[in-house]
């Protein structure tokens, strides 16, 4: 996601950009810019990295004088970070300039029909086509100009956008993207949310989807796709501006596990049309596929966790045998790779040194390799065949939480294209497992309120247990990576994430009275198995805290406390059980007065060996 920011009254517009801009760069950081329009011109100034190299080229917006503008802080999706990539984009009559947040999915459609029009592109993004398309239908009229063009676009998108014949004012839309704009004596704003304009207001108005409003100096007016004006309520913003750059969250790990159904459906949305698994951004063919004997996953950390749960998919859904391995591993193992391996490599930033080191030995080695990655224009993203990106958006808390669901989310499509290509799955079984999808995020939606008091209750019973246990069996048993791995790494206290089958080899004579074990039973044809399993621990004493889906709610029988998930279809229960593992990692680490966005010892990317 990237930030937007826009302001006009009666004060510089550059500094309050640059201010707005900082605060919004939590949303997107790689490169920034500002528009501002002066004397019928707009002045753009743009630069790939981070506010501060804006900063310096405007000195501090003394440089560009005027007092109506619209900035931007972007985090790639469409064409990497760049000078000509950053935002604003210039029209080629120079008359539009426009900031966009979120992802134009038909911009190419809409490049080849202004290609044709004559108008010549310059960047590598979607947003581009925007600032063409409203001065292609801009006749004088900047409204009518919004609404034509807005009309065409699909997909998700925050516009703000000046014209050099409008001194006074600047038009914003927004769909499926955040946008509010902002009321003031001073002047009026937009802004992608509250952070860069609460230290100059707390009266906001809150767009909804396809209203289009025209910021002028001593107000607004609001209208809809018809141009008929509409009467916006003004709100009173209640946070404090020190915690708006969290969105009101205490810390960005909340924030980010909160986001997660949006993200993943930003994720999704691009990518499925009519029911069917689309994707356009991999060249990855039926005849590659079937030359694939192996499929080879390797990652760190969370990611490699993804990997695990993309193993169990993807075997299932394609019959293709599918290892997992730790990229600090595979990298000095001498894989046994060929051209008839597709190596799969998941990172969150696109950096992580062991990964992309791993990646590079599987191109030696002629690897097909296709990278899952939420950074685009990273090391990894270039070095890879095919990316397939995890539209997240920035993450900032070191404990990834949306960019992990993002990657199971890229990992269920890839093996879903995959068994539709293949033919190895029915048709019907795959429009299912569609439908199951998309459902994914309502379902996190509503689950996020229903079990966040419940993991509170519990965090505050065992915030101060020691070497618990987190067991499962097959996907299960995914998902128990990854909830260990989240309470250690942000709680300090040690977990184990066990095969429960496996506990019974050995490790259950680590199973002592009041030891907790979190044991996960979301594979309904594994539940009795599990049960038994909790019997084996109970019986040492253990404490049991268990998880199950709705219809299993008989485990509150077997277990100590129950945490009950909605259900799913099984290859996507780690989805939906990760949530309460998350939140409880997150209420123990506070109840034991971490650091949790930046806990001890580690870094957001490990881009070191
Ligand atoms: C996960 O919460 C950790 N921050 C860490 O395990 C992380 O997943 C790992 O370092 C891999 O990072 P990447 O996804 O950026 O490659």
């Amino acid at each position: 996601m990237c930030g937007i920011v826009g302001f006009v009254g009666r004060m510089e517009a550059a500094p309050i950009l640059l201010e707005g801009l900082k605060r919004l760069e939590y949303r997107g950081y790689d490169s920034a810019g500002i528009a501002i329009e002066q004397d019928g011109k707009i002045e753009i100034v743009k630069t790939k990295g981070r506010i501060c190299c804006l900063d310096d080229m405007t000195d501090g917006g003394k440089k560009t004088p005027g007092t109506l503008g619209v900035g931007h802080t972007r985090w790639a999706t469409h064409g990497e970070p760049s000078d000509v990539n950053s935002h604003p984009h210039r029209s080629m009559s120079g008359k539009i300039a426009v900031v966009h947040n979120g992802i134009i999915e038909n911009y190419m459609e809409l490049r080849e029909y202004l290609r044709k029009k004559g108008f010549v592109f310059v960047s590598d993004t979607d947003t581009e086509v925007v600032a063409h398309l409203v001065d292609y239908y801009y006749k004088g009229d900047l409204l009518e100009a919004m609404v034509k063009a807005v009309n065409r676009l699909e997909g998700s998108y925050a516009l703000g956008v000046v014209c050099a014949d409008y001194p006074d004012r600047f038009a914003a839309v927004r769909k499926a993207s955040p946008l509010i704009v902002g009321l003031s004596e001073e002047g009026n704003f937009i802004a992608s949310d509250v952070t860069a304009l609460i230290s100059y207001t707390k009266r906001v108005v809150y767009l909804e989807d396809d209203e289009i409003v025209l910021v002028g100096r001593e107000g607004i007016q609001a209208f809809n796709m018809n141009k008929e004006e509409i009467d916006k309520p003004v709100s009173e913003v209640t946070w404090n501006i020190d915690a708006a750059e969290k969105g009101g969250y205490e810390h960005f790990m909340l924030k980010e596990i909160m986001e997660q159904p949006a993200a993943i459906r930003e994720t999704i949305r691009p990518r499925l049309k009519e029911g069917q698994v689309v994707l356009d951004d991999i060249q990855l063919t039926a005849a590659d596929l079937q030359n694939f004997n192996r499929i080879v996953i390797t990652a760190c950390g969370s990611a490699y966790h993804a990997g695990v749960v993309g193993k169990y998919v993807l075997e299932e859904l394609t019959r293709i045998p599918v290892e997992v391995d730790l990229a600090s591993e595979f990298r000095y193992r001498q894989p046994i790779i060929d051209e008839h391996t597709l190596v799969v490599i998941i990172s969150q930033s696109g950096e992580t040194a062991d990964t992309l080191a791993a990646l590079k030995e599987a191109k030696r080695l002629g690897a097909r390799t296709l990278s899952i990655v939420n950074v685009v224009g990273s090391a990894i993203a270039k070095e890879s065949d095919d990316v397939l990106y995890t539209w997240a958006g920035p993450e900032i808390a070191v404990a990834t939480t949306k960019a992990y669901s993002t990657q199971l989310t890229v990992l269920y499509l890839f093996a879903l294209y995959a068994a539709g290509l293949l033919g190895t799955r029915p048709a019907a079984e795959i429009s299912r497992l569609v439908q199951a999808l998309e459902a994914l995020p309502d379902q996190i939606e509503a689950l996020l309120p229903a079990c966040k008091p419940e993991m509170q209750r519990l965090a505050a019973i065992f915030y101060g247990c020691e070497n618990l246990f987190f067991i499962g069996r097959n996907l299960d048993y995914a998902a128990a990576l990854e909830g260990s791995l989240k309470l250690k790494e942000i709680s300090y206290i040690h977990s184990e994430a066990y095969a429960a089958g496996e506990l019974k080899h050995g490790t259950i004579s680590l199973i002592d009275e009041g030891r907790l074990v979190i044991a996960l039973c979301c594979q309904d044809r594994l539940f009795d198995k599990m049960r038994s399993n909790i019997r084996e621990v109970k019986a040492r004493g253990a404490v049991v805290m268990a998880l199950a889906t709705a219809q299993n709610k008989a485990i509150a029988e077997s277990a100590d406390q129950a945490v009950l998930v909605p259900e799913t279809d099984p290859l996507f229960m780690a989805s939906l059980e990760v949530v309460p593992l998350q939140l409880f990692a997150y209420y123990v680490a506070s109840a034991n007065g971490c650091d949790i966005d930046k806990p001890r010892n580690l870094a957001k990317s490990v881009t070191v060996e």
